[in-house]
């Protein structure tokens, strides 16, 4: 039995039209989701107020954001507020990803004023780390995630602990089909637990990278494991389906 339930969180990026929207919400109550996890979809910002319309949110799937900014409000063109995504009742938000770091260059630092500032307005925060292939095969994997750790979960409230989760996505697994192994992911899901100060046995590590139905059971037998950070695999309702029922 595990010791946590099983999340299974889609980031869509920026994927999805409004009729592949429409498309996935007809497959899922044609399926009738008889969910045994937590689902949770994070859509492009655009497109959340119409997740949280669409009756397949009424209780089933949590609806998110896959980024915020670290001021509430202000003089910051093309950014998105965490208490305007509160207001509109987003319930979680996730912060760190690897393309956030690599393409939009925001490093341990400004993540740590993200993930405080969601946390302020009390939305679950999925705060992202992984190595790249290069730092894996130099053997730096548990420096740059204990760094990214150390820097990002800086000064998190001891009453907001049980709202932060954690996503360990490999750099080199996202979107390449190369899944890491479930010992390789373990080993880092431990190493991570044995990392945090608060609330470490409850906090929620999801591993994300090339997760598909065919290997995400094997993932799931692990036991600091509790879920799958899941981006190509959840943009059609059969995958995500499989995914939230394999859980
Ligand atoms: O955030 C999840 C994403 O980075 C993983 O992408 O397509 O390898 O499942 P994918």
């Amino acid at each position: 039995m595990k010791k946590r339930e099983i999340h299974i969180v889609g980031n869509w990026k920026m994927n999805q039209t409004l009729h592949e929207i429409s498309e996935f919400f007809i497959q899922m109550t044609a399926m009738k989701m008889e969910l045994k996890c937590k689902a949770w979809i994070a859509p492009q910002s655009l497109h959340i107020p119409i997740l949280k319309e669409i009756a397949f949110t009424t209780g089933a799937i949590q609806v998110g954001a896959q980024n915020c900014s670290y001021a509430d409000s202000g003089a910051f063109t093309g950014e998105i507020s965490p208490a305007a995504l509160a207001d509109i009742g987003v319930e979680f938000v996730i912060i760190g990803h690897s393309e956030r770091r690599t393409i939009f260059k925001e490093d341990n630092e400004i993540l740590n004023q993200k993930v405080l500032a969601a946390l302020k307005h009390n939305l679950k925060v999925i705060y992202c780390v992984g190595e790249t292939l290069e730092e894996r095969e130099s053997n730096t994997t548990f420096k740059v995630i204990e760094e990214q750790l150390a820097v990002g979960l800086k000064n998190v409230p001891a009453d907001k602990a049980h709202l932060l989760l954690i996503a360990y996505e490999p750099v080199w697994a996202i979107g390449t089909g190369k899944v890491a192994t479930a010992e390789q992911a373990e080993e880092v899901h431990a190493f991570i637990r044995g990392k945090l100060t608060q609330n470490a046995e409850q906090t929620i590590i999801l591993y994300g990278g090339s997760v598909k139905p065919d290997n995400i059971d094997s993932l799931l037998r692990k036991e600091n494991i509790d879920g799958a950070l899941v981006g190509g695999a959840s943009l059609k309702a059969k995958d995500f389906k499989q995914l939230c029922t394999s859980a």
